[in-house]
């Protein structure tokens, strides 16, 4: 696909369909994650992949919502905040390092097919306890990735002359 036209089909998907995904798929998507660009190249992150199939309670206690663990892979993004680049103002990258992770993860499963959502209200607490209890490493945001079974989708968005300003 071309990235302009995944950049237009990505949207948040909040319906899965029971159908596995295929590994190769994933090994291409973690490849795309960890060529992402880091400040300072610290590569200050950790990536989780769990397949949910058993796990859904589990996976519950870190986000609510059925369709999160419904979906047969469930990726997780953590910053290793002593590893990543602080600027002189004290502003620590390692939460911008693993966003830029996770949007090459979700723009790759784009392409691949694939659907995804950025889950930010996930239960950080849970999170930390259940995957990295014991390292420095702070969960910064997960997606479920799976098969599509929404239909439609639509972009709401504000009209670009109040988010762009020509200085
Ligand atoms: C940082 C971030 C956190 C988000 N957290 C959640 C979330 O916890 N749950 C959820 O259902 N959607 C979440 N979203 C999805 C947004 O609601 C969604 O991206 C936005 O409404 C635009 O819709 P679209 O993704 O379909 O274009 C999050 C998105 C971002 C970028």
């Amino acid at each position: 696909m071309e990235l302009f036209d995944v950049l237009e089909k990505r949207h948040s998907v909040r319906a899965y369909k029971e159908k596995d995904v295929e590994e190769w798929k994933i090994k291409k998507i973690l490849n795309a994650a960890v060529i992402a660009p880091t400040a300072a190249n610290r590569q200050a992150f950790k990536i989780v992949v769990i397949k949910t199939k058993g796990r859904e309670n589990e996976l519950k206690k870190i986000y609510g919502s059925d369709w999160f663990s419904k979906a047969p892979v469930v990726i997780g993004i953590f910053s290793v905040p002593g590893k990543a680049w602080t600027k002189s103002s004290g502003k620590n990258y390692g939460d911008v390092d693993a966003a830029i992770v996770m949007d090459h993860i979700i723009l790759s499963a784009t392409d691949l097919g694939l659907g995804t959502c950025w889950i930010g209200a996930f239960n950080s607490d849970n999170a930390k306890k259940m995957l990295f209890p014991d390292e420095d490493a702070e969960p910064i945001a997960f997606t479920p990735i799976g098969y599509p079974a929404d239909t439609e989708f639509k972009k709401i968005r504000k009209d670009i002359n109040e988010l762009v300003f020509y200085k």
